[in-house]
């Protein structure tokens, strides 16, 4: 096993190798490889857990449910904000940890972290405005009251690719409202799990209540917190197809869920548009994370009257791009995380070539390694190529060009994905109309980073289902209560 001292951070204990159930680090016989994807060399190992582990967390998350959800919310704000402080205060290792597992450049990485530990501190604030109502009766001698309450014990799976913040996202709105947790984490990249983990115990988060469950049968620890009885919600973020089939067993105990699935966004230019910040906008939502979130850029449409000069503009953003090992200074892309990511990316590129799409940039492997490829940037696109048709997942920009706003919002909308789109233009009733009639669940206008804590994150169409982060972020986590209290009348 690797020596933790090795990997240049300030605290090695941020390193676990076990998961994290009751309080405890469970050790398991076998164990988890975690390499980086820059340069395939071991970071750690971890022990392997399973179906058996996984019954054991949700146990503990059952068992700790009567003490968490009858603390007060300023009980449970105060141990969240102690989370919040020791994972801002820990943002470097915890940055350092994340590149060192996922591969992304470590300042995105560092920002990630102050964007998970977000959640943390928004929601254990958010949780003291729970409020309850009252509705007039239907007869003098009755009062309706509605209280909200806790779901119960909530399970996660979170994907590899934000491997700090997609936990913190779940997490801090279950903790917020009184729920106990359980995650699974990506195999790729649990040690950010873990170090979660450790900071919370470390803040006073009581066993039990935040529960990480790491190993390698998805199959097995997916079916226990998708169908166990004791789970009452169970949450997803990953890919539109691994949700369909946790959605199908979340039905045999009908669970409350949300998913926050696949996208296809679309990114639109309008002749009206500030090109430069157009430029801008395209550049940072497309190759965040070397392109490998649910809400990257996908497909960039362009207005024919600007479509020269943005593509002139763009092009020459993209080629300033630094590819390489995500802890080298100024590198902004870095390794996908396998290198089958890397090929299926290329089949959509050369696919879509062989169909008439031209090549501006890219559009090849990089000599960096076998997880690393080329900032690209297509031309001559069309809206039913394989590029605009399928989520990339890599740091792939096709260009469609088009003539008018009608022609667009057909060609944004002619997909089952919904999750975020984005577009530029400066007419308002444009802005407004464009707005209104785009089938998505999140829409960046003038905008291309629109994630934080305060907004509704997620999809509709085949996207997903029900909100992370903001105030509509916590009833997903609450239970509607209606109590009739009768008999009033002397
Ligand atoms: C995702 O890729 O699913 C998350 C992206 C974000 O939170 O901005």
């Amino acid at each position: 096993m690797k020596n933790h001292s090795d990997l240049g951070l300030e605290d090695s204990q941020l390193i676990q190798n076990f998961s994290y159930i009751n309080g405890h680090w469970h050790s398991s016989e076998s164990q988890i490889s975690v390499t980086n994807p820059a340069n395939g060399n071991e970071v750690a190992k971890v022990s392997n857990a399973g179906v058996i582990e996984t019954e054991l967390a949700v146990n503990a998350a059952k068992g700790a449910l009567k003490m968490w959800s009858a603390k007060s919310a300023n009980e449970r704000a105060g141990l969240m904000r102690n989370w919040f402080n020791l994972m801002m205060q820990n943002q470097d290792d915890l940055g350092r940890i994340l590149t060192l597992e996922q591969g992304k450049a470590l300042s995105e990485a560092k920002g990630e972290v102050a964007y998970g530990a977000a959640f943390i501190e928004w929601f254990a604030e958010e949780g003291k405005r729970v409020y309850g109502d009252t509705i007039p009766g239907p007869s003098g001698d009755k009062r309706i009251i509605v209280i909200k309450q806790p779901v119960g014990v909530v399970a996660a799976i979170t994907p590899w690719n934000f491997p700090n913040a997609m936990i913190a996202r779940k997490a801090a709105a279950a903790l917020a409202a009184g729920c106990t947790f359980v995650v699974r984490p990506a195999t790729q990249t649990p040690l950010s799990a873990l170090a979660m983990a450790e900071l919370a115990q470390r803040a006073g988060i009581p066993a039990g209540v935040f529960n990480v469950v790491v190993g390698d049968d998805a199959s097995g620890m997916g079916k226990v917190l998708t169908q166990h009885p004791d789970v009452a919600k169970f949450t997803f973020t990953g890919s539109t197809p691994v949700g369909k089939t946790l959605l199908s067993q979340c039905a045999t105990t009908v669970k409350k869920v949300s998913m926050e699935l696949g996208g296809n966004a679309p990114f639109i230019v309008f002749a009206d548009a500030d090109i430069d910040a157009a430029v801008e906008g395209a550049l940072l939502s497309k190759y965040r994370n070397a392109g490998q979130t649910c809400v990257c850029t996908n497909r960039i449409f362009v207005q024919n009257e600007v479509l020269e000069q943005f593509t002139e503009k763009f092009t020459a953003g993209v080629e300033k791009l630094a590819i390489g090992n995500g802890l080298d200074d100024g590198v902004i892309i870095g390794p996908m995380i396998s290198s089958k990511a890397v090929n299926d990316v290329d089949k959509l590129v050369q696919a879509s070539i062989a169909q008439g799409a031209k090549v501006i940039l890219g559009a090849k492997k990089d000599p960096a390694g076998e997880n690393f490829y080329q900032a690209t940037v297509l031309s001559q696109v069309s809206n039913d190529m394989p590029v605009a048709k399928n989520e990339i997942f890599g740091p792939v920009s096709p260009i469609i060009a088009f003539d008018n706003e009608e022609e667009v919002i057909a060609m944004a909308n002619d997909t089952e994905f919904g999750l975020a789109a984005y577009f530029y233009a400066r007419d308002i009733g444009r802005i407004w109309r464009v707005a209104e009639r785009l089938e998505y669940g999140m829409i960046g206008i003038n905008e291309g980073i629109i994630s934080n804590a305060a907004a509704p994150f997620g999809g509709v169409k085949q996207s997903g289902s029900g909100r992370e982060g903001s105030k509509y972020g916590l009833d997903d986590y609450l239970e509607i209560k209606y109590l009739c209290l009768g008999g009033l009348d002397k």
